[in-house]
């Protein structure tokens, strides 16, 4: 007779993979403000959240302390609420502060962007006061690619150069849609508006079948986040336009939905005593 198993076999590599520390980690790839890690399991990614904030293409660059660890948890309580209402994202459990485990999947080279209220790039292009309600929620779609700048693209483009087929476009669509719903009613619940934001998309293979899932993150670095009472602004404008300290900004935004204790992002550092 065999001795049972204390812990099944994937979570007991998991486990090791934790206390293995980041040595023996395979960086797959490094952005601005992440890098991928390879995961304990096939078809698994440790997604690690930095404290680098860039803006304008990169021209602007800072690190700002605290800033991954918000990342992380504010990515976290978003898509953890997305896959409890049935829309599916590449998240699957947070290992630390600055890390998540997600599934591996190939990501569809655009930026989905879904706006609420005339901002940015959008306010500039079309002459709208920012702060505009829109008609309704208008979904736009940028191309991956750092050195174009992540132009403005047509369904046009994407069907022409096979970024995405029509299929996947509707699915993209109804994803971002509903995403737009989830969040715009959680932020109206603790008084902030949601003007714009970003999510990437991507594909997993499950056997034959493909299926297209929320990935990346969702974090204010990605959204445009407006206190309803004041007009405060709380995302990465605050960083693209000098307007106070970031680290503040998303402190309160975790604050107000519950996400983390005030200044859990500051790690007291040690104090002389005299
Ligand atoms: O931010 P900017 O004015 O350059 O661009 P936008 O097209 O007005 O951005 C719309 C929304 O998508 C904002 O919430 C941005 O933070 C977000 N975005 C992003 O997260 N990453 C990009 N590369 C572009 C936009």
């Amino acid at each position: 007779m065999t001795a049972p198993n204390p812990r099944p076999e994937p979570e007991a590599r998991l486990w090791c993979f934790e206390r293995a520390g980041m040595a023996r980690r395979k960086k797959i790839y490094e952005g601005k403000a992440k890098i991928l890690y390879e995961g304990p399991e096939p078809g698994t990614i440790v997604q690690y959240f930095k404290d680098d904030a860039t803006a304008f293409n990169a021209q602007k660059k800072a690190t700002i302390e605290g800033k991954g660890v918000l990342n992380n948890r504010l990515s976290e309580f978003f898509m953890t609420g997305l896959n409890t209402i049935g829309v599916p994202t590449h998240f699957i459990r947070r290992l630390n502060m600055r890390e998540q485990l997600v599934r591996a999947c190939e990501i569809v080279p655009l930026e989905i962007i879904v706006r609420n209220y005339a901002a940015g790039s959008l306010a500039t292009r079309l002459g709208i006061e920012e702060g505009t309600q829109l008609p309704r929620p208008i979904v736009e779609y940028c191309y991956k690619d750092d050195k174009l700048g992540d132009p403005l693209v047509t369904e046009e483009h994407i069907a022409a150069f096979g970024w995405a087929s029509q299929h996947d476009m509707d699915d993209i669509v109804a994803l971002a849609l509903r995403v737009n719903d989830f969040l715009t009613g959680l932020m109206y619940g603790v008084g902030i508006r949601l003007v714009d934001f970003k999510i990437e998309i991507g594909r997993v293979y499950d056997g034959d079948f493909q299926r297209l899932i929320v990935a990346d993150e969702i974090s204010p670095d990605s959204m445009r986040l407006w206190d309803i009472e004041t007009g405060r602004k709380l995302d990465k404008d605050v960083f693209r336009r000098d307007l106070g300290d970031l680290t503040d900004a998303y402190t309160e935004v975790a604050r107000r939905l519950g996400v983390m204790p005030k200044q859990a992002t500051h790690i007291a550092k040690p104090k002389l005593i005299n």
